[in-house]
């Protein structure tokens, strides 16, 4: 039975002054989260029913209804105790992710490296291509990517052709979380399970009938 997600996260940022170990940080953010209250964090709130600690540190599926997200939105969701990005990909977005230029630029462009369920292994990594669902977390040294979805000329880096930044050293993914050659990151962002019990409604942490993946068996999160 799958929980109701509560909230959505704002956008957040990676920085941190000091650069604690991986398990250091992924520890201090699952702190920040639940020592912060909502309100402080401006959260937004997307259903009345609140999923207990226990239910969510067990790791229990939970629903988020995706039918009303927009174009180009991304919401972050916990599960698990990490930050789960879900974006509603743009026909642009989409169309950047074929890109042969976009496809240069990177260094595991065909997901080899076993960072994903089988049923995200294609061009998009995931099982719809308008949605996107993610770990958040940069498989450097567990920074929380930002979201740079629009290309730029200048910004965070010359030609900037749309994805996620990590401002900690300077990693860079594309809109399906693959990560750029040639940057300290070394892996594609994880996918965790999930699937769509019906239109509009995702399923976190739960796969597809008939299919067994399990977040713990990645190379790297
Ligand atoms: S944590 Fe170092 S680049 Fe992301």
């Amino acid at each position: 039975m799958a929980e109701q997600a509560s909230a959505a996260l704002p956008p957040m940022s990676g920085e941190h002054a000091a650069e604690p170990g991986r398990r250091d940080f992924l520890t201090l953010v699952t702190g920040a989260f639940a020592g912060i209250g909502a309100i402080a964090l401006g959260w937004t709130f997307i259903d009345s029913m609140n999923p207990s600690a226990d239910v969510l540190a067990a790791g229990a599926p939970i629903d988020l209804d995706v039918s009303k997200m927009d174009k180009g939105q991304q919401i972050v969701v916990l599960w698990r105790g990490k930050p789960i990005l879900v974006v509603r990909r743009t026909a642009a977005a989409l169309k950047s992710l074929q890109s042969p230029h976009v496809i240069s630029l990177l260094s595991d462009p065909n997901s080899t490296v076993d960072q994903q369920p089988p049923y995200a292994e294609n061009w998009h990594r995931s099982l719809l291509p308008e949605y996107a669902v993610l770990v958040g977390i940069c498989t450097h040294l567990g920074c929380l990517p930002e979201y740079r979805p629009n290309p730029s000329a200048t910004d965070p880096v010359p030609n900037w052709p749309g994805g996620y930044f990590c401002p900690c050293h300077g990693s860079k993914y594309d809109l399906a979380g693959r990560v750029w050659k040639d940057v300290p990151a070394p892996f594609n962002l994880p996918v965790p399970p999930y699937h769509f019990p019906n239109t509009g409604t995702l399923r976190i942490g739960e796969n597809p009938t008939g299919q067994q993946f399990d977040l713990d068996s990645v190379v790297q999160m």
